[in-house]
């Protein structure tokens, strides 16, 4: 099945700038948007409710700005990420602001609702929901989502365990509509690699958090820079759900990587905030394991275009490795 045109005819390069808790704001968004990837936030971080309203605004006339004077390169459609939890207090009404500004994408996470489909659908919005399993990907779809974000192992923040290879395969057994690979995806070749897998495009967090527009502490920024996927700590401590974090912020903390408590899944809270879950964002940094390439803070926009350049790059590499293997198999039948 052909992606649906708002994430086929826009981008300049088949990416998503997936949602940051706390970090993710307008200015990361429009600068995704406007360098050619799908730029996202999760509507949470808008608070309180009025200002996001006022982000949606914010982004939608800057980005129909863009528009206007780039005719010959539009920006690329914005995302916004619900989380469909119970202890999400705010999600009728962050709803309801996604279909008054008619967001072109609402990406689901923590739980699967026909009524929150049913709602962006309406206007015409596409739904991605984030799955970290092939049953909870079949929920999904029976639900009305569009399409599915499978969290592979080493993603940043809260993440699954399976290898991209097997959850990708699984997926794309059954399921042919629009798939966005999610966990340690942070060069063009490996974009390139999402897609020759099975996947429409690429779902890339970690490597967002360093860039000038994130709103994360240049602290955290410099941790990405100086660590590589052997620093990344796979915990539930922290909300109730596993996830993957930097661990020297665990040891900045004051706490022992290796004699982590065992977390109490009851405590999960990921809605209302000004509780653990903001708190362990805050100073335990969330973070996957795809960051030893990162060596530097660009500008999103810069990052993009680097992505760009290494993914052209990589195209031209596997055409010319398929090229071989074709020859040596036809020199073979010969
Ligand atoms: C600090 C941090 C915060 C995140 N917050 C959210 C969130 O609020 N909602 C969500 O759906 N995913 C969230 N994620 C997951 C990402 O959207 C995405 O799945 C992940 O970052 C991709 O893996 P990568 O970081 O290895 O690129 C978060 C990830 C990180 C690292």
């Amino acid at each position: 099945m052909a992606l649906p045109p708002v994430l086929r005819d826009r981008l300049r390069l088949p990416a998503i700038g997936s949602p940051l808790f706390i970090i993710s704001h307008p200015a990361l968004v429009i600068a995704q948007c406007t360098a050619g990837v799908v730029g996202s936030f999760p509507s949470l971080n808008a608070r309180p409710l009025s200002q996001l309203d006022e982000w949606l605004a914010e982004i939608t006339e800057t980005l129909a700005d863009w528009d206007r004077k780039h005719p010959d390169r539009p920006s690329a459609p914005f995302a916004v990420n619900q989380i469909v939890h119970k202890t999400n207090n705010r999600l009728e009404e962050d709803l309801q602001l996604c279909v008054k500004y008619k967001v072109p994408v609402v990406i689901t996470s923590l739980g699967a609702r026909t009524e929150v489909n049913d709602a962006v659908h309406s206007y015409g919005g596409v739904t991605l929901h984030d799955v970290i399993d092939d049953r909870f990907a079949r929920k999904a779809i029976e639900k009305g989502a569009d399409g599915l974000i499978p969290v592979a192992a080493g993603a940043g923040g809260h993440a699954g365990t399976l290898s991209p290879f097997a959850l990708v395969q699984e997926i794309r057994a059954w399921f042919d509509g629009p798939v966005a690979l999610s966990g340690a995806i942070a060069t063009g070749r490996a974009i390139l690699a999402a897609q020759a897998m099975g996947a429409d495009l690429a779902y890339i967090g970690s490597a967002f958090i360093a860039t000038q527009e994130a709103r994360a502490s240049d602290g955290y920024k410099q941790m990405i820079v100086e660590s590589g996927a052997s620093d990344i700590l796979y915990t539930n401590l922290f909300t109730g759900v596993h996830g993957n974090y930097l661990r020297p912020s665990v040891v900045a903390a004051g706490l022992d990587p290796e004699n982590l408590p065992v977390s109490d899944p009851s405590k999960m809270n990921f809605g209302s905030g000004g509780n653990t879950d903001a708190k362990a964002w805050r100073d335990i940094w969330g973070c996957g394991q795809g960051i030893g390439v990162l060596k530097d803070v660009p500008p999103a926009g810069v990052l993009i275009e680097r992505l760009i350049a290494e993914y052209e790059q990589a195209q031209a590499e596997l055409a010319a490795k398929t090229a071989l293997v074709r020859r040596a198999s036809a020199a073979q039948a010969a």
